[in-house]
């Protein structure tokens, strides 16, 4: 690994570029508490051999284009669409990712939510710092009950599958899902039921995404699909913001079409402090921390080095998104 160098694109869990110094690498650290420019992006990676980043770094085709000389790019997350994967394949540049390791965090993060909109939590924890705690008040500050409730997930894999199994277990919910394929284990372990997109909308009490980013996925969440959800649903989305449209998104809450909605994801990122679903009493939002643990991170950071690591050493890379651009 003498003479390879390896670019972190911003502060990342410090783990990370022990390991690859450990393994020989020669590494640069972006150590501002700012992301890089595109421009410095670039730039800087023109003087190195391998590129470890995370989902809101730009690696479009012209960024790619203009480094081509990369051996590997390590992607410090498990959803990758901020990178142009055909072009990267095309100029047989291997992506790595992180699947798996933050499964559980993300699926917390999303049950989290779920709970936290159906009882108004952070609209109320934000009510008793302006000094709204007068007295008890038996008809105010009203939730919604989750038990026995119909859960639809948007997107079975593996975090939709732990959302599920904690619904199930906390609430008894009923799992409806629809996918690109259907979920055998989800069916068999969850009694999940693969349903129509359209049944899926029209049946879920809890509707959560766990889709990833696609041309297909892209603003699918949309005005006519909040018009026909039920007036009581919570939407949940703790995958890409770009999968809801979030004007609609803002007036299917105010004009009452779904009943609430918790986010770690918005459109755009991050989210504007005036945004009006900020005030609204039946909404929670996180700034995009799904994985935010600090042992998932540590795990996310193993693996993305790892990957690197064992590029060089093996030609191999443990967890791919394009293995068929690794040449041997
Ligand atoms: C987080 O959003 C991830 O893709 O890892």
């Amino acid at each position: 690994m003498e003479g390879k160098k390896v670019l972190l694109t911003r502060l990342f869990p410090e783990l990370g570029a022990n390991l690859l110094q450990e393994a020989g690498f020669e590494v640069t650290k972006w150590e501002h508490d700012k992301p890089m420019t595109q421009q410095e992006m670039l730039e800087a990676a023109k003087s190195h051999n391998a590129l470890f980043c995370t989902l809101s770094d730009k690696i479009d085709a012209d960024f790619i284009r203009a480094n081509s000389h990369l051996d590997v790019i390590s992607q410090f997350a498990v959803g990758y669409d901020n990178i142009d994967i055909p072009t990267a394949t095309e100029l047989n540049i291997p992506v790595g990712y992180t699947p798996n390791v933050l499964t559980d965090a993300t699926a917390d993060i999303a049950f989290g939510l779920m709970v936290a909109t159906s009882r108004k939590m952070f609209y109320l924890h934000k009510s008793i710092l302006k000094g709204e705690w007068t007295y008890f008040k038996p008809n105010a500050n009203l939730g919604i009950e989750l038990k026995n409730q119909t859960l639809g997930i948007f997107g079975l894999g593996r975090i939709g599958f732990e959302m599920a199994k904690r619904c199930q277990g906390a609430y008894n919910m009923n799992v409806i899902y629809h996918n690109r394929k259907a979920n055998p284990k989800a069916e068999r372990e969850l009694n999940a039921s693969y349903v129509s997109f359209e049944k899926l909308i029209k049946r879920s009490d809890v509707l959560s995404v766990h889709c990833s980013l696609t041309d297909k996925t892209k603003g699918l969440f949309n005005k006519g699909v909040f018009n026909k959800m039920k007036s009581n649903s919570i939407f949940i989305n703790t995958a890409r913001g770009l999968v809801h449209n979030e004007t609609d998104l803002i007036n299917a809450l105010q004009t009452g079409e779904i009943w609430g909605a918790g986010l770690d994801v918005t459109n755009p990122e991050p989210m504007n402090p005036n945004n009006p679903l900020l005030q609204m009493e039946n909404v929670s939002v996180m700034p995009h921390v799904g994985s935010g643990t600090v042992a998932t991170r540590n795990e996310m950071v193993k693996l993305a080095a790892n990957n690197i690591i064992e590029f060089y050493r093996n030609k191999r890379m443990p967890h791919a998104v394009n293995p068929e651009a690794i040449q041997h």
